[in-house]
């Protein structure tokens, strides 16, 4: 059975795409490679374009026919979608407007979307359940808010089903070692870390020491890649099993700061990464941490990396990996 994967090149959707064709699948990656890499895209056929091209995303669907979509493409920098709303609404929004259409257009009625906890904002209690205020405070998750709204628009309307499923911070690579977490340009904060403890970069900036957490450094839920990957593959069962529209969080529901992940990392390179204080970040809110019971309940969900040693080994591997190194060089 074929699935659509839009944004297959990418991190999640590369991953995904692994999981898919494990799981008896065949992934077909729809992506610009505007932000992806040809080389993670190895599961299934590869088709270049963008979600905003109509004629050639109908094009795909004509060709391979999927029974559903997974839709990873997207813009997904919060300090780039302060700078540049209008792109990020154009990707994102009309993007996925452009794809939900192309789905009506050929028939297919199944969706799981990558959606985001930036949803949420700088929510008040913790953990964040699904039913939490949704007041993002960045374009970005405005962008991915207004995605979910649409969806559910469309399930009442025209009785295309989709699970929208709100991760917190993806991480770590598949244990393989072929395929893992790399973005142009890199943001995020475990690879950074590790990119420092091999002395790709100097230091690495801790933005704000001052939050009101135990160590005083902001706290995120750390969910592995291989664990968000296996909720996609069971989401798209629930969608064939007849399940209806819904919003999902994805998180383990335990937090970790940032100097613990400097500890970690630490602890599994044995080399302790160079790190610099700095302010906190506009918008940064102190702690964000899943309530994940509902993914539990409604898609047996339960992640397997726990660890976060073990999560942090697992993306060092693919940092030193000779696939990934090759990536790098290619591109640059
Ligand atoms: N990485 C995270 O921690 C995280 C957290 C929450 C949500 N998400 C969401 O998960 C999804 C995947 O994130 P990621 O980290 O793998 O990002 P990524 O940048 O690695 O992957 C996105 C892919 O989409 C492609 N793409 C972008 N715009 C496109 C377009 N117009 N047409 C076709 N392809 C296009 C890019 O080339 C890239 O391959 C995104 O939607 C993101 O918002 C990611």
């Amino acid at each position: 059975m074929n699935v659509l994967v839009t944004g297959g090149a990418g991190y999640v959707g590369s991953h995904a795409c692994s999981a898919l064709r494990a799981a008896g699948y065949v992934p077909v990656t729809y992506d610009n490679l505007s932000r992806g890499f040809r080389a993670l895209a190895q599961f299934g056929p590869f088709e270049q374009g963008d979600i905003l091209d109509a004629p050639r995303l109908l094009e795909v669907f004509e060709r391979y026919r999927p029974a559903a979509v997974m839709h990873f493409a997207a813009l997904a920098y919060v300090g780039e979608s302060v700078e540049k709303p209008l792109e990020y609404y154009r990707n994102n929004f009309d993007g996925a407007l452009s794809l939900v259409a192309a789905m009506r257009k050929s028939g297919v009625d199944k969706l799981v979307f990558s959606s985001t906890c930036a949803i949420y904002g700088t929510p008040d209690g913790m953990p964040i359940a699904e039913t939490c205020p949704q007041s993002p405070i960045n374009p970005y998750g405005r962008s991915k808010l207004m995605v979910e709204q649409t969806l559910q628009d469309a399930s009442a309307a025209h009785g295309l089903r989709s699970v929208s499923l709100r991760y917190f911070n993806a991480c770590g690579a598949h244990p393989s070692g072929e395929i893992g977490e790399l973005h142009r340009p890199e943001t995020h904060l475990i690879p950074r870390v590790l990119m420092a403890a091999s002395g790709e970069i100097d230091a690495i900036h801790i933005f704000g020491t001052d939050y009101p957490t135990a160590d005083g450094t902001a706290v995120r839920d750390y969910i592995h890649v291989c664990d968000l990957a296996g909720a996609h593959v069971a989401a798209l069962r629930y969608l064939e099993t007849a399940g209806a529209t819904t919003a999902l969080n994805l998180g383990t529901g335990r937090g970790y700061s940032v100097r613990e992940i400097l500890d970690s990392a630490g602890r599994v390179t044995g080399r302790a990464p160079v790190s610099r204080f700095a302010g906190r970040r506009a918008g940064d809110p102190p702690m964000l941490v899943a309530d994940a019971t509902a993914a539990n309940r409604v898609l047996n969900f339960t992640p397997e990396w726990t660890e976060i040693d073990r999560i942090i080994a697992s993306a060092w591997a693919w940092h030193r990996n000779t696939a990934r190194r090759a990536i790098v060089a290619t591109d640059s």
